[in-house]
This record gives C-alpha cells, sequence and structure tokens, in this order.
C-alpha cells in the first residue's frame, strides 16, 4: 500500500529540513509518494496568499502533512490573517487537529549541552500536550477606536467539550508512559482556567491508574528548569503550551531536535496528522546548510507511527537519529569544533537506517 505524503515546507529553513526528512522517510518507506504544496511567506509570493485552496485540497488527499516553517520578514503591520503564520494557524483548524503532542526528550550524550547541569537532564523524557485549536489563539480578536482609545482584544475561550477531549489525549498518552499528568493553568486568574481545572479533574477520575497534578503556569515554567524530569505528560491551553514546549526543548540542549505531532485524535486512533519542528524559520541560520534537520526528520517518525501505523520504521528511524546525535556527526548547534552540514548529518541517519535493516534480514 502506498502512503500518502503532502509536504509543505514553506520559509526559512522549512525547506532545508522537509527535504531532510522526506529523503528519511522515503528510505525507510518506499512505498511514500511525496507531493508538495506552498504555504506562508513562500505562498504569499507564489499564490498571494499564505494558504492556497490547493494546498488544503493537497491536505485532504493525503494521509499526513509534513510541514516545514512559515514566517518572514515584512509583515510586523500585516493583519494576523494575512501573516505567513496564518498558513499552520488555518490548517491546524481545517483538520480539526487539536492535540499536539511536543516531546522533549535527553538524547544520550548531549546532557552537556543544556544550559542546566547535566546531571538536572540526563534521562529527561516528557511529552507536552498542548491544545491546538482553541483558547487565546483562535478566540474573537479586535482592534477598534473605543471611545477615541485604540483598543485590541484577544479572547481565551475554552468550550467544556474541548478541554474534555485534549484531556482525555493526555490521560491515554500517560497510561503508555509513566502514568503522571499535570495540568497546567492559571486558575488563580483566568475564569478559563477554572474550568479546564473543574474537567480535567472530572476526566481523570475515569483514569484511576494515572496520577494528575494541577500547576499554574508561572510555577511550570519554574519547575521545568528546576527539576525537568519530575514531569511525564503535561496538558495545557494553546499559547501556555507554545510557551513552555520552547522552554522544555532548550532544556534538552538545542530546539534543533523538538519534533512535533499534530492529531485530531487520541495518538492511538491512527489517523490524519501534521508533523513539524518546533523551531521555525530559524532566520539567522537560513540557506547556510547548517540547521539540524533532526526535529524535522524525528517528525517523520512520528508521522511513521502516528498516521501511517508504520511503528517498526518510526522506531528505525528513531534509534538512527539518538545514534547519530550520540555518536556524530553533529551540527552547529550541537558541536564546538568542525560540525557537520544538515546533508552530512541526513547521509549518516539514512546509512545508519540502512545498515540496520540490511542487517535485519536473514
Ligand atoms: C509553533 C509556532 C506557531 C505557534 C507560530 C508560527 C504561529 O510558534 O508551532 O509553536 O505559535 O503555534
Ligand atoms: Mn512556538
Amino acid at each position: 500500500m502506498t502512503h500518502r505524503i503532502a509536504v509543505l515546507p514553506g520559509d526559512g529553513i522549512g525547506p532545508e529540513v522537509t527535504a531532510a526528512a522526506v529523503q528519511v522517510l522515503g528510505a525507510a518507506l518506499p512505498e511514500c509518494t511525496f507531493r508538495e504544496a506552498a504555504v506562508g511567506a513562500a505562498a504569499i509570493a507564489s499564490h498571494g496568499t499564505p494558504l492556497p485552496q490547493e494546498t488544503i485540497a493537497l491536505g485532504r488527499e493525503s494521509d499526513a502533512i509534513l510541514f516545514g516553517a512559515v514566517g518572514g520578514p515584512g509583515f510586523d503591520d500585516v493583519t494576523p490573517e494575512k501573516r505567513p503564520e496564518a498558513a499552520i494557524l488555518g490548517l491546524r483548524k481545517a483538520f480539526g487537529l487539536y492535540a499536539n503532542l511536543r516531546p522533549a526528550f535527553a538524547f544520550a550524550g548531549l546532557e552537556s549541552r543544556s544550559p542546566l547541569r547535566a546531571e538536572l537532564v540526563r534521562g529527561l523524557d516528557l511529552v507536552i500536550v498542548r491544545e491546538l485549536t482553541g483558547g487565546l489563539y483562535f478566540g474573537p480578536k479586535s482592534l477598534e477606536r473605543e471611545d477615541g482609545v485604540l483598543t485590541a482584544r484577544d479572547t481565551l475561550v475554552y468550550r467544556d467539550f474541548e478541554i474534555e477531549r485534549i484531556a482525555r489525549v493526555a490521560f491515554d498518552l500517560a497510561r503508555a508512559r509513566r502514568k503522571h499528568v499535570t495540568s497546567v493553568d492559571k486558575s488563580n486568574v483566568l475564569v478559563s482556567s477554572q474550568l479546564w481545572r473543574r474537567i480535567v479533574g472530572d476526566v481523570a477520575r475515569e483514569y484511576p491508574d494515572v496520577t494528575l497534578a494541577h500547576m499554574l503556569v508561572d510555577n511550570a515554567a519554574m519547575q521545568l528548569v528546576r527539576d525537568p524530569r519530575a514531569f511525564d505528560v503535561i496538558v495545557t491551553e494553546n499559547l501556555f503550551g507554545d510557551i513552555l514546549s520552547d522552554e522544555a526543548a532548550m532544556v534538552t540542549g538545542t530546539i534543533g531536535t523538538a519534533a512535533s505531532a499534530s492529531l485530531g485524535g487520541p495518538p492511538s486512533a491512527r489517523g490524519f496528522g501534521l508533523y513539524e519542528p518546533i523551531s521555525g524559520t530559524a532566520p539567522d541560520i537560513v540557506g547556510r546548510g547548517i540547521a539540524n534537520p533532526a526535529a524535522a526528520i524525528l517528525s517523520a517518525a512520528m508521522l511513521a507511527r502516528f498516521s501511517l501505523g508504520e511503528t517498526e520504521a518510526a522506531e528505525r528511524i528513531e534509534r538512527a537519529v539518538a545514534a547519530t546525535l550520540a555518536e556524530g556527526p553533529r551540527t552547529a548547534d550541537l558541536s564546538d569544533a568542525a560540525p557537520a552540514t544538515s546533508t552530512e548529518f541526513t547521509a549518516a541517519v539514512i546509512a545508519r537506517c540502512r545498515a540496520e535493516s540490511v542487517g535485519a534480514r536473514p
């Protein structure tokens, strides 16, 4: 059976790292077919809009989307719906991808790259479950003059069913892991967080084998650098999850290995999803061939696991990335002397994938 993958490279380092991910996924699963479409600033340039209809149509004809990054200079004064970022927000909404899984994993051999002491980070393995189609990102917005005063509004809206379904994703995931959920909110200030806390608590009763802790978001930001290994699964509102996932990624030593999956149901349901590195466009290193493709390659592994049901290929890719990170060659974000280019890193991952599959043959 062929697997149809839509590839949306986008802007910045997006094209460089998605090319690497396509190569690795194609090598691990030759039955994949790849078709490309435009998003972000690239799509504004070619189609006059950040998310062309034909890009959405390609997604609908595909089993999964491999996404690069969107954003660019020159859009500071442009309204949100015309900015490059509207592409990723529109895709999440159009495909109902409410569950965003963002693992923060300390790969062996990289502990000393963390800004924290290595002993705080060694063995770190947590997942942030970020609610992705509600909250502050998607509530009503306005910019108006009210009684002569220029007034901007973003609204944090949650409906009970939106909280309930993301809580279930977190508890399901925790069940397959260390069975601990931390629900992060700001219930001492926000009424949406009070509802969040109540409903997560209700869902928790259906999972007596999983422990639940509630934590305020400011405290969570602090605990993530004080003792990151105390966390297993973190579930939280859209914007809180955006912020905490960058923090958690950096704790591992680099954002260059931070992959993500955006799903429309629990991971165990195996369906359509969008997969992207969380790092963004990295304007400072665009076009130099030095971006770390590990996050995009690991996102492709999540694609194989959650959307294609190809667990063995996913594990093979993950082992090859882990071995390459441990033994080298490493890209500049993870190496002080003679760093590898993105292409060299990718070639090393593919060589390890191939060596393993040849070795595995009877
Ligand atoms: C992310 C990014 C996006 C977000 C931007 C590009 C809209 O920062 O995926 O974390 O805020 O969700
Ligand atoms: Mn982000």
